[in-house]
């Protein structure tokens, strides 16, 4: 997780609490992970285990009773500059989105603007942030639909979004996300709602797209297919805090988590099925009232007494992977 190669984003025991009338919403309450250049790291985790809290804390775009209480966010800049974005002010947070760090949502349809054309829509996007005329940052933005595989993209950037499917919605978000450049792109489940062949096509797009422009990738998803399709390295995310995190082909092989391995026990084959995570038996915690030790103890079937005293430590167990478990070397 935390290594000196080339490190894009550093996230170190991030806390994230909501202040709301029934109390501290702890939803993200222990995060840490790290994201290096031209390279992919997957989220994953049951609804409600922290996963776009944490996106979202990134980016400083948390509801107003949300509120970073502890941690950093360690992030190094195009021009070297390493930043604890949890410190800097709210104008240098403003740069920083769009131009450095950019997200894309699940929702493609919900995220552009009905009123306005896409290709005002990536224009007005190039031009917040490059000091471009209408006219120039509506040529880029026909460049950028193409390099998207939107084919006709001069004639595209007259349509409105209602007159695009929604894969190729999903296309033009990521246009605006890629048009000025960022060195890291958040992606929270943002091929969620295509179905299958389009969510492929998207997938290899963000796969050529990272070769090209060595972007670092936070993806977010629920999806275990989805996982051993694109992320070099993946944290998986119980109760607010990362359970574990290590390189996917040795995750997939052999999971030191009971969390992950119920997780992946719940799918039936890699590869033959669109595997989405299946129910596992109990409850997620509540994030008003997380247990004093480790958040899984209740659903664990390897669960001792010691397991439910203190929450226990993510430690490293080699080759870069790191589990929060104290079972986890007797299971
Ligand atoms: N504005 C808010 N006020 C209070 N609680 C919130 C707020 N936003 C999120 N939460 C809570 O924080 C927890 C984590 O939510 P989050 O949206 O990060 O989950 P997630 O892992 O992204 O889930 P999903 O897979 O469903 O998208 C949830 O219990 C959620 O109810
Ligand atoms: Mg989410």
């Amino acid at each position: 997780m935390i290594t000196a190669a080339d490190p894009l984003l550093t996230v170190r025991d991030l806390r994230t609490h909501f202040f709301t009338g029934a109390g501290v919403v702890k939803s993200v309450d222990g995060v840490s992970f790290q994201v290096r250049r031209g390279e992919t790291l997957a989220l994953v985790g049951e609804s409600g285990s922290g996963k776009s809290v944490t996106s979202l804390s990134i980016l400083r775009l948390l509801a107003a009773s949300g509120k970073i209480v502890s941690g950093r966010i360690e992030f190094t800049s195009r021009d070297g500059q390493n930043r604890d974005l949890t410190r800097v002010s709210e104008a240098e947070m403003r740069t920083i989105r769009g131009n450095e760090i950019a997200m894309v949502f699940q929702d493609p349809m919900s995220s552009l603007n009905p009123a306005y054309t896409v290709g005002d829509q990536i224009a007005e996007s190039i031009m917040l942030h490059r000091r471009t005329r209408r006219r120039e940052a509506l040529e880029i933005a026909a460049q950028m639909l193409e390099k998207v595989g939107i084919s006709g993209a001069g004639c595209r950037i007259r349509d409105y979004p209602y007159q695009l499917s929604g894969g190729m919605c999903q296309r033009v978000m990521i246009a605006i996300a890629l048009s000025c450049n960022p060195s890291l792109l958040i992606a929270d489940e943002p091929t969620t709602a295509l179905d299958v062949t389009v969510q492929a096509q998207i997938l290899d797009l963000l796969r050529k797209l990272q070769e090209e422009l060595q972007m670092g990738i936070l993806f977010v998803t629920h999806n275990l297919a989805v996982v051993a399709e694109i992320a070099h390295r993946v944290a998986v995310m119980y109760g607010g805090r990362v359970v574990e995190d290590g390189w996917t082909s040795e995750m997939f092989r052999s999971p030191k988590h009971p969390y992950t391995r119920a997780l992946l026990n719940s799918i039936p084959a890699i590869g033959r099925h669109p595997a989405r995570l299946q129910a596992i038996p109990g409850n997620p915690p509540n994030p008003l009232t997380l247990p004093p030790g480790c958040a899984f103890e209740p659903r664990c079937q390897y669960a001792i007494a010691e397991c439910s005293r203190a929450i226990p430590n993510l430690v490293h167990t080699g080759n870069e992977h790191w589990v929060r478990c104290i079972r986890h070397g007797s299971l």
